[in-house]
């Protein structure tokens, strides 16, 4: 085994940023085509079911606990010395800190160890660069990010520069699923219970707000949708297992034509942007991409607008960190390096010089 023919970067990725211990190594072509060659990733899902949320320190002391071994897994299963890697990138931000601390410094070992560049990856800029690596798409492209923590819409101009053009001024949409399931006694990770729930639904039955529908900037919002439903909830209880199964429906609904038309406005916002007659991507990525009617929503929305829906299999969609070492690929192949002295930021925007969103709380 060894180092394959005909690449020439390969990378080792670290991503310990939230509740997920991942490591993985992925080789660049010197025709810019990226390759996986061990994607592991490890769920601290059990260790933080009991608390309905993740716990921090909980999270960081899994980290350090498995790391190591992950790594050594990752390397493993791609056939590869620490000695062949061409650098190691870790997940730097934004995320938990500690747990972000567990990953930069071990990255910053392997690194060291191996006399090879570190590379402090911006966790978002792993999930904005997927598409390069999963259908070798190239910016300019358009994208919308929609996970547990994060709901934006981006530009992504080039590697390394972004522009959000939209967020949440209040929950994710991740989050909103989550906190609905939690509301309807549904399970954790509340995103799949919900879908799952709404197939039996009928979505017609609660009249549920749209949130943003028709306003001219294109941001998000969610937490007054999950009120309506809690207010639905509460004016039916007792629920029978229908009617779970319609407010989960009504909500999936009111979500899919709030983010639609959201995504419409962005969408007008940049058809200048490409040359006349250029394919036009959209890409889709994060947790809440699975769900099969938002994804039904986004892709009539691209044809309407002359877009190319592109979404990502659903465990790079998801946190991992084949989606690190591709960016870290992507910055080294442009000497984007950082020292061992680069440090872990828990908030770490993509485009710093974004407008704050009206309304908008710390998560934005
Ligand atoms: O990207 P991700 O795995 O983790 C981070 O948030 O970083 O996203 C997790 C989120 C959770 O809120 C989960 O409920 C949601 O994605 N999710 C879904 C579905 N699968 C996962 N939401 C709606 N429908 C789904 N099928
Ligand atoms: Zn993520």
């Amino acid at each position: 085994m060894g180092r394959p023919d005909a690449v020439n970067i390969v990378i080792l990725g670290i991503e310990t940023s939230c509740d997920e211990t991942a490591a993985a190594v992925v080789a660049r072509g010197p025709d810019g085509r990226g390759t996986i060659l061990s994607n592991i990733v490890r769920s601290q899902f059990d260790q933080h079911k009991l608390y309905g949320g993740v716990v921090p320190e909980i999270a960081a002391r899994a980290h350090t606990e498995c790391l190591d071994d992950i790594v050594a897994m990752a390397l493993r299963e791609a056939g590869i010395e620490l000695a062949e890697i061409d650098a190691v990138a870790a997940a730097s931000g934004p995320g938990l800190i500690g747990g972000l601390i567990v990953g930069a410094i071990t990255g910053k070992a392997l690194a060291l160890a191996a006399g090879k560049p570190f590379l402090a990856i911006n966790h978002l800029e792993g999930h904005a660069l997927t598409a390069g690596l999963t259908d070798a798409i190239a910016p300019p492209y358009l994208m919308l990010l929609v996970s547990g923590g994060h709901t934006q819409v981006l530009w992504v101009a080039d590697v390394g520069q972004y522009n959000r053009l939209a967020t949440t001024i209040d929950d994710a949409l991740g989050e909103a699923f989550d906190k609905t399931a939690k509301l309807l006694g549904l399970p954790m990770p509340g995103g799949p219970a919900v879908e799952q729930a709404a197939v039996r639904g009928d979505g017609t039955r609660f009249k549920l707000p749209r949130p943003m529908l028709g306003r001219e900037d294109p941001h998000f919002s969610f937490a007054g949708l999950k009120t309506a439903v809690r207010t639905a909830a509460q004016k039916s209880a007792p629920l029978s297992a229908q009617d779970v199964a319609d407010l989960c429906a009504s909500f999936q609904d009111a979500v899919c034509a709030s983010v639609a038309d959201r995504v419409a406005k962005a969408m007008s916002s940049v058809e200048d942007k490409f040359a006349a007659g250029a394919e036009r991507p959209f890409v889709v990525a994060g947790g809440v991409a699975a769900n099969q009617a938002l994804k039904s929503a986004l892709h009539a929305v691209a044809q309407r607008h002359g877009f190319t829906l592109y979404a990502p299999p659903i465990a790079l969609c998801t946190d991992n960190a084949a989606m690190i070492a591709w960016a870290g690929a992507e910055r080294l192949a442009r000497n984007l390096t950082d020292g061992l002295n680069a440090a872990v930021k828990p908030r770490w925007p993509l485009d710093p010089g974004a407008a704050p969103a009206q309304g908008a709380g710390v998560k934005a």
